[in-house]
């Protein structure tokens, strides 16, 4: 069986573990600061194989030395954001937890494949790469899978239609900035742009770039899990069983779409060695425009990380 470790077992960690042991995708490591917490709910999901049948091991532990061997690394572990407090000081404290768990990763999963979770996305993907040392393909995060997931249900929503026969895809940073395409979503390979008016599409479209904070007005405390957990499900399901989806993810840029040294969301192919290409759309002058200024808004977001350390 494969080995995947899941570091932050809170709400996005635990039930990525519990939908990741359903599937049987692999071994489950279940990792937290915090004492008793992943050993807690790594137990109750044990308690939960015989009546689900399901055979993986479920592991929850505070040891890294317990991660040793995994093909798969994801990190959920951070803080949200609390009210009085800035995004400069959420950064810096999710900085300082990402550096922690990658000096561990690099230590005792040397050779694995990480998906990191944690918000702010792109920059503390940035974090990851940079502090493990590992190869850009190894190294990438979980956002378009999640935002696309959103904007198809929306679509499914309003066309009264099955979300299996719709295709979204979503580029660019995981934030207000973030680029649906409705030119490449489909329904049954139709455009969207050729079955829904433009004003709905727009509502679509900025439904979905506030996707998360609806949930969050919604929850009142806590945010989003059950759909970023079924993302992050998605990613590691193509990366453990080979399966070279292409899926829009937060990965490392050297020269695509005209960008370096940043991480953001564009289209690519996902297998056993992580990122085995990146692929790049035509775009019009206007998508073009709105990548730009996602990519300028990371831009950003990766210089305030630098000044930090
Ligand atoms: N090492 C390990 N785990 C840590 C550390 C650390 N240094 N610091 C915090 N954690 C753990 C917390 O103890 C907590 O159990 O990370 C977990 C985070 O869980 P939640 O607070 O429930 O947050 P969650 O909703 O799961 O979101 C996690 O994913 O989608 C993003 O924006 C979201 O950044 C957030 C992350």
């Amino acid at each position: 069986m494969p080995k995947i470790t899941i570091i932050g077992a809170g709400a996005v960690g635990a039930t990525a573990a519990q939908r990741i042991a359903e599937k049987e995708l692999g071994d489950v490591v279940l990792t937290d600061i915090v004492e008793g917490l992943p050993q807690g709910k790594a137990l109750d999901l044990v308690e939960a194989a015989p009546l689900f049948g399901y055979d993986s091991k479920i592991l929850g532990t505070n040891d890294y030395k317990d991660i040793e061997g995994s093909d798969v690394v994801v990190i959920t572990a951070g803080i949200a954001r609390k009210p009085g407090m800035t995004r400069e000081d959420l950064l810096k404290i999710n900085t300082k937890i990402i550096r922690e768990v990658s000096q561990n990763i690099a230590k005792y999963a040397p050779e694995s494949i990480i998906i990191t979770v944690t918000n702010p996305l792109d920059i503390m993907t940035y974090v990851t790469l940079k502090t493990t040392g590992f190869e850009p393909a190894r190294v990438f995060g979980m956002s378009g899978v999640l935002d696309a997931g959103r904007f198809a249900s929306f679509i499914a929503m309003e066309l009264g239609c099955s979300v299996r026969d719709i295709n979204a895809m979503v580029l660019g940073g995981h934030g207000d900035t973030m680029v649906p395409l409705p030119r490449f979503t489909t329904v049954s390979g139709v455009p969207i742009t050729e079955l829904v008016p433009e004003d709905t599409i727009l509502r679509l479209v900025d439904r979905t770039v506030n996707g998360g904070a609806e949930i969050v007005n919604l929850l009142k405390t806590g945010s989003a899990f059950y759909a970023p957990s079924a993302a992050v499900t998605n990613m590691v399901e193509a990366v453990i069983k080979d399966t070279k989806r292409i899926l829009p993810v937060c990965v490392y840029l050297d020269g695509e779409y005209g960008r370096k040294d940043i991480y953001l969301g564009v289209p690519v192919k996902l297998g056993r060695r992580g990122v085995e290409e990146i692929i790049e759309l035509k775009l019009t002058d206007d998508e073009k425009k709105a990548l730009d200024r996602s990519a300028e808004a990371v831009k950003a977001g990766i210089a305030s990380f630098t000044e930090l350390y």
